[in-house]
């Protein structure tokens, strides 16, 4: 257990966890030192996702929205050997950054893919080495429609969909926000949390973490 001043659930919940390895203790501080480390996943956050792709049984995965390669490790560690990691991400500062850490995992066994550049277009690009197995949906929300209609044409039956931030911190649901969002921001996010409830589609499940994460299984 780490030793934290537990304010919160979420301070709670962290704290239950193993303390992160120095690799994704060097994937936070890269987060802080570009002011980016409240838009890191956190430990609780990072363990369910990772929990839910090892009992997946996951081979090939991708993820929409690198940052500085800290939920990836999660993700990669939870493949098994003969796996696969596409993780794409658009800001070279990121990718320049994520390179680093990634570069000191172990890759004899399982691989790891950073693909730099638009997501929407890399997605396309990549689709030739698929069908994938998931995706991990955590890059620009205007684009998440985007990327659930990639999924829906590129994961196999039976993968699996992660997509984190889905509340917009309450602004789903029309409650005021500290962080401003956009009317297309908000009206997009809405519409993909509507689809993934379609039974006809999905099989899924809000899981009410403080960002809100959606879990589903593509029917
Ligand atoms: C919330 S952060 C990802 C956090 C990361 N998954 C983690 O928890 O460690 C979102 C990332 O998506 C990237 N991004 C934004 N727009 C993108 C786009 N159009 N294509 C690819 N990546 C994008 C941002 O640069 C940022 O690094």
């Amino acid at each position: 257990m780490r030793e934290t001043v537990l304010t919160s659930k979420e301070n709670y919940m962290d704290s239950l966890l193993l303390e992160e390895n120095e690799n994704k203790k060097m994937s936070r501080q890269f987060a802080e030192e570009l002011g980016l480390a409240r838009i890191s996943i956190s430990p609780a956050e990072a363990q369910l996702i990772k929990t839910l792709v090892r009992l997946h049984g996951a081979k090939k995965f991708v993820e929409i929205g690198t940052l500085t390669g800290l939920s990836a490790q999660y993700l990669f560690e939870a493949l098994p050997e003969g796996g696969e990691l596409w993780t794409l991400e658009k800001d070279p500062r990121h990718g320049e950054k994520s390179a680093k850490v990634f570069a000191n995992l172990d890759q004899s066994k399982k691989k790891i893919h950073l693909v730099m550049g638009d997501a929407r277009a890399e997605l396309e690009r990549i689709s030739a080495e698929g069908p994938f197995d998931g995706v991990f949906i955590d890059g620009n929300k205007a684009a998440y429609f985007d990327y659930l209609t990639w999924a829906e044409k590129n994961l196999r039956v039976g993968g699996l969909i992660l997509a984190d931030n889905i509340f917009l911190s309450g602004a789903v649901w029309g409650q005021a926000t500290q962080q401003k969002f956009s009317e297309k921001q908000i009206r997009i996010m809405q519409e993909f949390n509507q689809r993934l409830a379609d039974p006809a589609l999905f099989e899924a499940a809000v899981v009410p973490s403080y960002e809100g994460l959606y879990v589903a299984i593509k029917k």
